[in-house]
């Protein structure tokens, strides 16, 4: 699908979008399409149940004399132009509507004002978003199954503004559907060796990619990590990924750690066969730092970021690890192994420690499927925050609501630090009981985080969705992407002029 700018003249083909506020209060440049039609498009209006609620549709026949064939009615509530969520969900919902209705071409009128460009940009990126599919395996689709949209236009008076607008956004959406792919394929075609080539494609946008293989990190002593991986055919990864965008090439970066378990069957705790096919999505957070980096180097962000991805598969084999091991870890810390399963916080511990400890990072963020408790606690709605700091929590946090990949705090604290106190080890990694499963977990990772402000996110609920939402379709979300943007952006990054 191709999205343009173009200044508002109506089209004589396809399908005509307009926006309708609460009480059905069609904007004035929609009645003054001539007087007949905006009577028409009264009519149909009262005719119907449509109230002009955010996100409600209404297609109609399109009155005789406009030329397009349909009109497409999309509620705008209360209409804020400042409310980009309102306007990229109206952008989703648009897209889908269109291609449910088979049309292949459309165009969006915008309402004149001092925000039309940026209301404009948010559309666009909202439709574009939601048009995302992974459909490269599906090679006997019928034409008629496949997406019909074929040019999308939005009509706005200063054309210039809004592609200025639009072009980070485009940028950004370029990271999450890549994330989106990579969680996407399946676990034959994307293990640690082929996600970490993968993301050498970032080379091509000025990021530096080393790629750590089981030699070196056995030469660092990264014993937790490769405990995970030493049961599969696949071995390990550890990928690092810069981008230097500050003017000071030299200032410490923000680092982004990533699990990246390619395939979690369990390993030798394994996990029953049904839906045992979800843990192909266990790199998510890996994946979610792999888009961030290209959001962030594609858009030319002035800031220095690290990137790093703790890749391995867990399968259970002759050489996999057994309940009981006990593992060192690069921190120096030992590890008793209670779990195969809970492998995600073992891969983290020596890649955590690694990053702070070569890049001194000014703050480290963790994205991981870490545990199904997180599901339990918050459903698919919020990802799960935890952090040493309390200026970090309520940074990502904002980022959050201003990007609609909420977060909500969950705590840390001595109680559930001595749960994970072993008696054969520096550490176990369970605690032996359900109950707060995913704050045990992060308490783990605490303990192989110094000094440094650092948060984690917990995104097994929210990498993944069963169901479409207005800028995903349902499938692998690129859940991170947009808020560690947006993140970086508020709290990191320098403007121009700024
Ligand atoms: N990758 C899973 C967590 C997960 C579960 C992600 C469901 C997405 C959906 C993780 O490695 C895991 O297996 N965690 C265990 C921990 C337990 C053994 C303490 C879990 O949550 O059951
Ligand atoms: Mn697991
Ligand atoms: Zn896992």
């Amino acid at each position: 699908m191709k999205i343009k700018f173009v200044p508002p003249r109506l089209p004589r083909t396809g399908t005509l979008v307009l926006f309708v506020g609460e009480g059905r209060k069609l904007s004035p440049q929609a009645t003054q399409l001539d007087r007949r039609s905006g009577k028409a498009l009264t009519r149909a209006l009262g005719a119907s149940r449509f109230k002009g609620k955010a996100e409600e549709t209404l297609a109609i026949l399109a009155p005789a004399k406009l030329g397009v064939a349909r009109v497409l009615l999309v509620g705008t509530g209360k209409a804020d132009p400042a409310d980009r969520a309102l306007w990229q969900h109206c952008g989703g919902v648009i897209l889908a509507a269109l291609n449910g209705a088979g049309e292949s071409e459309a165009a969006v009128l915008v309402e004149a004002g001092d925000r039309a460009a940026e209301i404009a940009a948010h559309v666009a990126y909202g439709a574009r978003l939601r048009s995302y599919r992974f459909d490269k395996y599906r090679t006997k689709e019928k034409s008629e199954q496949k997406p019909s949209l074929k040019t999308l236009s939005i009509l706005v008076d200063d054309v210039a503004a809004a592609r200025r607008r639009f072009a980070p956004l485009d940028k950004i959406a370029d990271g999450v559907f890549f994330t989106r792919d990579l969680v996407s394929e399946p676990a034959n075609v994307i293990y640690p060796e082929t996600l970490a080539d993968r993301a050498k494609e970032l080379t091509e946008l000025g990021v530096t990619v080393e790629i750590l293989d089981e030699k070196k990190m056995a030469a660092l002593g990264m014993g937790a990590l490769l405990g995970v991986g030493q049961g599969s055919a696949r071995p390990p990864r550890l990928l690092v990924m810069q981008w230097h965008g500050a003017d000071d090439k030299k200032q410490a970066p923000v680092a982004f750690v990533g699990k990246g378990i390619t395939f979690d069957t369990g390993g030798i705790s394994i996990k029953p066969s049904a839906g045992m096919e979800d843990m192909k999505w266990d790199m998510g957070g890996a994946g979610a730092v792999i888009g961030l980096m290209t959001a962030l180097a594609g858009r030319k962000a002035k800031v220095n970021v690290v990137g790093v991805g703790a890749l391995a598969e867990n399968m259970p084999s002759g050489t996999a690890q057994r309940p009981g091991d006990i593992v060192k870890s690069m921190s120096g810390q030992t590890i008793e192994v209670l779990n195969t399963d809970a492998e995600g916080r073992l891969v983290l511990a020596d890649a955590l420690w690694y990053c702070q400890d070569r890049f001194k990072p000014r703050a480290m963020i963790d994205l991981a499927t870490l545990t199904g408790a997180i599901i339990i606690a918050l459903g698919h709605e919020h990802a799960g925050l935890y952090s040493n700091d309390d200026k970090l929590a309520e940074q990502l946090a904002a980022a959050g609501k201003a990007t609609g990949e909420t977060l909500w705090r969950m705590p840390l604290g001595d109680a559930y630090n001595k749960m994970m106190d072993s008696d054969a080890a520096d550490v176990k990694n369970i605690s032996g009981g359900r109950d707060a499963g995913s704050v045990t977990a992060a308490t783990f990772l605490e303990r192989f985080v110094n000094k440094v402000p650092w948060a984690h996110l917990d995104i097994a609920g929210t990498a993944w969705a069963t169901k479409d939402k207005p800028t995903a379709p349902k499938g692998a979300t690129g859940f991170g992407v947009r808020l560690l943007n947006r993140f970086v952006r508020d709290n990191y990054e320098t403007r121009d002029g700024k």
